[in-house]
């Protein structure tokens, strides 16, 4: 099992490149079997979540080349199965986006029930609802969803609850469905938008992503497009709070997300905003504040942990409330564990902001919470070593590597004997 070690204290300064979006590539990768003709995405990341589900999708007879690390051309004219159910697909969450995407092509899909990170119940009564509102059968059998429809018509769906999967899933069973398709409270984040712009740029109709009504009308078919991905504001957010937490002057190409800008200037960094990056430097000490996770453009669940951490050295006291997942704050024991004073009562953790965090062993809970606790190590006197890496590199490319390149002491480790040779080499 590999691991990061880290030895805290370095500024970070200098710029770092961001890749492509994560979750707006997961959907646009499963989109692409709608087609018979050649899709070619530009900037894919190249994450283990994209690999999984680009191995899966070769497993059903999609052909999938890479012609270079962030291009890959996928071909699905023929698809030999409908059934996705290999082992590694019930790991992550977007497997699921297979369902829309088949459904939408080929009135019938069967996929593992997906799983992705333990934050919380992950509910998909609202993509069973749109669903069957166009017309399918659903159901739940021996661990598969199972869907399948004679034809698929246009519905006015309201969504109960805001949710990114389900308008993501709905969109691509109704683009080739008979007449129009409305779905209200849609979410509006940036890969929903981005993954509408996709499908449009295949020759579907769709109105709206973005806000929260979205149209769509049916077309009978989709072509062969060139994409380019989304950048990744997740993962530059992830490189602004290292910068505000290690005090650090990080510039981030190409810029991103107003509501992470926002907490950053409250906390007490210096933003600045170019054409195509922006720039964070933290100078003065952190301030405290408050902080309530929502759908966009509200500030982001994924940027949560985060948040959290550079919260846990600031000046004061500060609330963070996780909104959108119920289980979002298992980091916190870890994070503790570095010397931080976090006070979880149900959905809201309760910061007192501590002088310094202190190296320890830790687990990466899960994808984001692991980041921030990369985070913490950055800054943490002494050395850190967080297990159970595998979830970060699950969307992060490269992330050690990223991080050397402005000043952090990191490694990958796979053994002990590997933490004491990365100990000498800092000490
Ligand atoms: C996606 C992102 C994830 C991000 C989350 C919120 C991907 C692969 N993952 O997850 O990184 O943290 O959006 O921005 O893009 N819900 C229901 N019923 C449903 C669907 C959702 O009740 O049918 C609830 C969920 O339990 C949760 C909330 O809605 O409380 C939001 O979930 P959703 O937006 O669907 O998250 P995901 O698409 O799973």
């Amino acid at each position: 099992m590999e691991q990061y070690a880290i030895k805290g204290g370095n500024p970070l300064v200098g710029e770092v490149e961001i890749g492509g979006a994560k979750n707006a590539a997961l959907p646009i990768l499963a989109a692409s079997v709608m087609t018979d003709e050649t899709v070619y995405i530009e900037n894919m990341p190249d994450v283990r979540d994209t690999n999984v589900l680009l191995s899966a999708m070769e497993n059903i007879g999609v052909i999938v080349k890479r012609t270079d690390r962030h291009k890959v051309t996928l071909n699905a004219s023929n698809i030999s199965e409908l059934v996705v159910e290999d082992e590694n697909i019930k790991k992550i969450r977007a497997s699921y986006y297979l369902i829309g995407a088949l459904l939408g092509k080929y009135k019938h899909a069967e996929v593992a029930l997906p799983g992705g990170c333990d934050i919380g119940c992950r509910a998909i009564d609202q993509h069973i609802k749109g669903f069957r509102a166009l017309g399918a059968d659903v159901k739940i059998e021996h661990g598969l969803i199972k869907t399948q429809a004679e034809h698929l018509r246009g519905s006015h769906i309201y969504m109960d609850v805001v949710s990114v999967g389900a308008t993501i899933n709905i969109m691509m069973a109704a683009v080739m469905a008979e007449g129009t398709t409305i779905i209200e409270n849609s979410a509006k984040e940036p890969h929903v938008v981005d993954l509408a712009n996709f499908l449009n740029s295949m020759g579907a109709n769709i109105k709206g992503a973005g806000t929260d009504v979205i149209r769509i009308k049916g077309v009978s078919h989709l072509h062969g497009t060139e994409y380019a991905v989304i950048p990744d504001q997740i993962e530059a957010g992830t490189f602004m709070f290292a910068a505000a937490v290690t005090k650090g002057d990080v510039t981030v190409i190409p810029k991103h997300l107003e509501s992470i800008t926002a907490k950053l200037l409250e906390i007490g960094c210096e933003v600045e905003e170019a054409d195509d990056c922006i720039r964070v430097v933290a100078s003065k000490p952190l301030q405290h504040t408050q902080v309530k996770t929502l759908p966009y453009p509200g500030f982001p669940t994924d940027m949560q942990p985060q948040i959290t951490v550079a919260l846990g050295l600031s000046k004061g006291t500060s609330i963070v409330t996780e909104s959108i997942f119920e289980n979002r704050f298992k980091y916190v024991d870890e994070l503790t564990r570095m010397g931080a004073n976090i006070k979880v009562e149900s959905n809201i953790a309760i910061i007192n902001g501590v002088t310094r965090y202190t190296g320890a062993r830790v687990n990466a809970p899960d994808l984001r919470a692991g980041a921030a606790l990369v985070i913490a190590g950055l800054v943490a006197e002494g050395i850190t070593v967080i297990d159970d890496i595998y979830f970060i590199e699950r969307g992060y490319e490269e992330f050690d590597q990223k991080l050397r390149g402005i000043g952090a002491q990191i490694e990958k480790v796979s053994d002990e004997k590997e933490i004491q040779k990365f100990i000498l080499k800092v000490s």
